[in-house]
């Protein structure tokens, strides 16, 4: 549409882009005064909670028959799509909550189980419910026998997160009632099953991937120790897991257990938004997070160590990083622009396993990154710090765990949060299916012509 250049500017032609003039007028307001220069018009938009609605722009037209202004933010980076009460982050301090508790008293206070009820109900239990809780959690991690023959039916190298992806999808097939998600008590069965029989799915998923038979859930131990048993159990009659692995294990879920809007949240909120049952959102959000730029970041991690190879060739690899050739992985995060506090806690875990399984070699090098990184300017300047996936790594792979596995070890934890967010999607009256809009920058409308006449 043919816009009027300037029409009826009323002199702001004249400022400098970005200038800050104060207005003592609407001094104290919580607006945001706009002037269109295109039209001279001025709008007063409401600022609640720092942002101001993207919807109020639609009111700022050349013309009655304009569609209206549109904010543009690729990625998301500057655009909040929801109200949560869930998960607070402060990107630049280094603060991470769940429902108001800091990260650092859950993980030494808590158990993820604790967590994950906290997350999901809003509040942390009481002794009572977090026995029932508990007792639902582990009478449902066993799964329906046709599950096994569809995780068996994967190639022999299958990756356990694909296979994650497909069953977890599965599993409403299994469910009919779970499509009812307008229905609390449907809601919440499902919510159960999913944080029950992922580790379940994950145990199966790897097993089969090693050829090794599968082992059935054992409801006398921790949810991560139940985890530990279904997947390195060999012919000992009754699994015992090493406690301090079993807890190491244990807070590495609750770190993992919520993280606000990331990439697999997003998934989790816009495939459900269009309300299927939450198996099949879960299987978007798995999906999303299998990425090297989200939960298989881990992994890349521990193959960047293992290309790196020895401490002497780090700041080689530096170098490569500063000209563009590579990421540290490991490093950097869309929030946090100061260090991760999830991988403060790590660092602390990591001397508690390596106590059990001995030091791991690759942890020299990545301490010897760590430190050049935070003194050299190209990190410095862009605010980029280890995050969560710097050290997980290490540590798993210590504990033992194949590297392939990693980011499965990301999923089942995060699902408390996933749902949780699911929840809070579905009941907040302002959202809607999810729909963003797009600025079109593609051919003008042609007609079409038979192959003879191309070119
Ligand atoms: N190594 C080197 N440079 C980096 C890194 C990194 N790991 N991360 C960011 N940068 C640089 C970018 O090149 C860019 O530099 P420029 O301004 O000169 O172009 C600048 O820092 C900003 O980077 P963006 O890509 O714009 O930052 P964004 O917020 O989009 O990316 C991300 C965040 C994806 C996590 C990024 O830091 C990254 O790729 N890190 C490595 C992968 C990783 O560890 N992912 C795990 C994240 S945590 C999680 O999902 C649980």
């Amino acid at each position: 549409m043919p816009r009027p250049a300037n029409a009826g500017n009323s002199g702001s032609q004249d400022a400098p882009a970005g200038r800050i003039a104060t207005n003592d007028r609407s001094a104290g307001r919580d607006t945001l005064s706009v002037t269109d220069n295109r039209t001279g018009r001025t709008y007063e938009l409401p600022i609640e909670n720092g942002t101001v609605p993207a919807a109020a722009l639609r009111d700022i037209k050349t013309a009655p028959d304009d569609f209206g202004l549109m904010s543009y933010d690729p990625a998301f980076t500057n655009t909040a799509h929801c109200k949560s009460r869930i998960t607070m982050i402060d990107g630049d301090k280094g603060i991470l909550n769940y429902r108001g508790y800091p990260i650092e008293q859950l993980a030494e206070h808590s158990t993820y189980l604790e967590v994950a009820y906290l997350i999901v109900h809003g509040e942390l239990p009481t002794r009572g419910q977090y026995e029932e809780w508990v007792f639902s959690i582990t009478h449902h991690t066993f799964l329906h026998e046709n599950m096994k023959r569809l995780i068996e039916a994967f190639r022999y190298d299958a990756h356990p997160m694909g296979i994650l992806v497909s069953t977890v999808g599965a599993l409403s097939t299994f469910y009919s009632e779970a499509k009812s998600i307008f229905d609390p008590e449907a809601r919440r069965q499902q919510m159960v099953r999913l944080i029950a029989k992922m580790p379940t799915l994950a145990a199966f998923a790897y097993r089969a991937s090693v050829g090794m038979p599968f082992v059935y859930p054992d409801n006398d131990l921790s949810y991560t120790g139940n985890f530990l048993n279904m997947l390195f159990r060999m012919a000992e009659s009754k699994y015992r897991p090493n406690p301090v692995l079993e807890r190491a294990l244990d807070v590495l879920f609750i770190l993992h257990a919520d993280h606000e809007q990331n990439c697999s949240t997003l998934a989790m909120r816009a495939v459900g938004s269009s309300h299927p049952d939450p198996y099949s959102s879960v299987a978007a959000a798995v999906a999303a997070l299998y990425g090297p730029l989200h939960g298989g970041a881990n992994e890349m991690v521990l193959r960047m160590l293992k290309e790196i190879g020895s401490k002497d060739r780090v700041p080689g690899y530096i170098q490569r990083v500063k000209q563009g050739q590579v990421r540290l992985m490991g490093f950097g995060h869309r929030v946090y622009k100061n260090y991760d506090p999830r991988a403060r806690i790590i660092k602390q875990i990591a001397d508690q396993v390596f106590e059990v399984t001995g030091r791991n070699p690759l942890l020299d090098i990545a301490l010897e990154l760590e430190r050049i990184a935070l003194q050299d300017d190209y990190f410095v300047s862009r605010k980029l710090y280890p995050n969560v996936d710097f050290y997980s790594g290490l540590i798993y792979q210590s504990m033992k765990f194949p590297v392939e596995t990693f980011p499965v070890l990301f999923a089942i934890p995060r699902t408390a949060g996933w749902l949780a967010q699911w929840e809070e999607m579905l009941l907040d009256p302002e959202q809607k299916i999810a729909r963003p809009r797009q600025v079109y920058t593609g051919s003008p409308r042609r007609d079409y012509r038979s192959m003879d006449d191309r070119m």
